[in-house]
């Protein structure tokens, strides 16, 4: 169970945030509604959040996921391979260090994005992506088996990050899309194929028995609800114009 989370309130450089999407610039007010909204999401799930001012220096800096690993025995502060984005792990460190008494670093030449790790119990997956580099995955794996946890890699080729592609639902349910469907250390898994059209919803998130889904993809949902899990539908239309999904927008613990 999570009982808390650590989301930052997007800022108006939003607009500049790094894409490949063509999906046109964020509307800063329609995202802070969304921001707004996917807070009410976060508590409605039982988590006490803790609001981050914005941080205008970094246009990506509402995707705090991105800059740490919050797990059970030690946070983790990553070191993301966008340049743009490396110096947003100095103002999470404080916020970080409010939470956990052990906190470990990812060092250069070392790069990764926790939005590349999928936790699933006590092992997490990390993606080998276009952010996360072999150096910087060997030292996570380090760090976890430091503290009694494990870590395995998995290569990607097709999306920005591990888990722009899959979603862990809990008890054994893995949501995945395109290249993932298709990896063998996912086939012990009950695998739930999102359609290539809804490959955005593979990032859906669950937090305390509830799965949060982003709004607009009705197929998705009809998967996850027709396994019994109660979900609530998020707008993030705005951030999906950046790469931004559900997960980039909150760490949870
Ligand atoms: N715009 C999200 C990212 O590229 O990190």
């Amino acid at each position: 169970m999570f009982t808390k989370a650590i989301v930052r309130t997007p800022s108006q450089s939003l607009v500049k945030g790094i894409t490949t999407a063509s999906l046109g610039i964020p509307d800063y007010e329609k995202a802070l509604l969304q921001h707004s909204d996917y807070i009410s999401a976060l508590k409605e799930c039982g988590l006490e959040v803790t609001v981050l001012p914005a941080d205008d220096n970094f246009p990506d800096s509402t995707f705090v996921e991105d800059v740490a690993l919050m797990t059970p025995r030690c946070a983790i502060i990553t070191n993301p391979g966008a340049p743009t984005r490396q110096l947003e792990t100095i103002s999470i460190r404080p916020t970080v260090n409010q939470f956990y008494n052990t906190v470990e670093t990812i060092e250069p030449p070392g790069t990764v994005e926790a939005g590349d790790i999928m936790m699933v119990g006590d092992h997490y997956y990390i993606g080998l992506s276009e952010r996360t580099n072999q150096n910087g995955a060997d030292q996570m794996i380090n760090l976890l088996e430091k503290h009694q946890l494990t870590g395995s890699v998995v290569t990607l080729s097709e999306v920005l990050h591990l888990k722009t592609g899959l979603g862990y639902l809990e008890n054994n349910h893995l949501l995945a899309c395109g290249e993932f469907l298709s990896k063998p250390e996912f086939q012990q898994y009950h695998l739930l194929e999102v359609p290539i059209e809804e490959a955005y919803a593979a990032n859906s998130v669950w937090i305390n028995g509830t799965v949060l889904t982003p709004k607009g993809f009705p197929k998705t949902l009809a998967l996850i609800q027709a396994l019994g899990y109660k979900t609530r539908e998020v707008d993030v239309s705005e951030f999906q114009k950046i790469d931004g999904g559900l997960s980039c927008l909150s760490l949870r613990f």
